[in-house]
């Protein structure tokens, strides 16, 4: 019998539809895609939801909470060998972390979304989807991190981000890092979770002003990624006020904002032993929030959270 697959959409640009000024994503019902790819029936038995119809920059915390605790559902039950989701681009990479952190089935799970509407001539949606229902359907990825498919690759989530706002080919990948957390050992019980701490991300670049940092701090956010320059550096007034929101209690996640590269604690320019920072290794500033959200699920101990930054539970 062939394996069993559920499809969750939620919009993006393979749900997009042609407008006069462009496009407009999540515009197209997933009975309508999945009817453009008649080839899915002889790869796996198919069901569907229609989870939500959204552009993937309107994805926030609640979905991704309610997301999680579907497919963790879903995966429990003996019916199902793996999970497709049809996402859009610009936060597929957030989202796969956030379910490679929070579901607790070795089943694979794929993230699956397209750089042209669904009506294009040169629609890349249909062969994505075909890549990705053959990946969930395909007991090798079994154990191995939630997927995204895009460009007809799967790639995983610790190492994929969105690297190109317009080729099909748009996602990139960082090096696999063995310290990073990954693996299906390493993770978070979000079940019981309803909302999550908040957590901000802070620009650096020359001249930084302090204003974006000032304005988490009087918000009361529980934690700031700093999107440094270089190694994970700051303008001097942005560190020394980061400092201080160290001492007011607030976590803060060091990374940068070169692609590549990471930063880590030992052989860098500022030291996190010292102010109270955490290093974000390989995790760009969206994934490290995202890290950084579930860490403070379960800890505001700094070494506890810098733990969870090398992957450690
Ligand atoms: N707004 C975008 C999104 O849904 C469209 C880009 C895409 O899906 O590729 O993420």
């Amino acid at each position: 019998m062939l394996p069993k697959i559920h499809i969750i959409a939620t919009g993006g640009t393979i749900a997009g539809k042609s407008s006069e000024k462009g496009y407009v994503a999540g515009k197209t019902s997933i009975e309508e895609i999945l009817s453009a790819v008649p080839e899915l029936k002889e790869i796996a038995r198919l069901d569907f939801e229609q989870f939500c119809n959204i552009g993937s920059q309107d994805m926030d915390e609640t979905i991704w909470l309610a997301l999680s605790k579907r497919v963790d559902s879903l995966l429990l039950s003996e019916e199902y060998d793996g999970v497709v989701i049809t996402h859009g681009t610009d936060t597929m990479e957030e989202t796969a972390c956030f379910l490679n952190w929070t579901i607790h089935s070795a089943k694979p799970v794929v993230l699956v979304g397209s750089m042209r509407p669904s009506d294009a001539l040169d629609a890349d949606g249909p062969a994505n989807l075909l890549v990705a229902v053959r990946g969930a359907a395909d007991v090798k990825n079994a154990g191995k991190e939630v997927l995204l498919c895009l460009g007809k690759k799967l790639l995983e989530s610790s190492e994929a981000f969105k690297k190109d706002s317009h080729e099909i080919d748009a996602l990139g990948c960082v090096p696999p890092d063995f310290r990073a957390p990954h693996g299906k050992n390493f993770g978070f019980d979000i079940r019981n979770e309803n909302v999550l701490p908040r957590v901000g991300i802070v620009y650096g670049y020359g001249g930084a002003s302090t204003i974006p940092l000032q304005a988490f701090m009087d918000a009361g956010y529980d934690g700031v990624v700093l999107a440094g320059v270089g190694g994970g550096n700051f303008y001097s007034p942005v560190q020394r006020l980061a400092e201080k929101a160290v001492r007011m209690g607030m976590l803060i996640v060091r990374s940068t904002r070169c692609p590549y590269g990471g930063v880590y604690t030992l052989g860098g320019e500022v030291d996190d032993l010292k102010l109270g920072f955490v290093a974000a290794g390989s995790l760009n500033p969206q994934k490290a929030r995202v890290l950084l959200m579930l860490a403070l699920t379960e800890t505001r101990d700094v070494e506890k959270i810098r733990l969870k930054f090398q992957g450690v539970n």
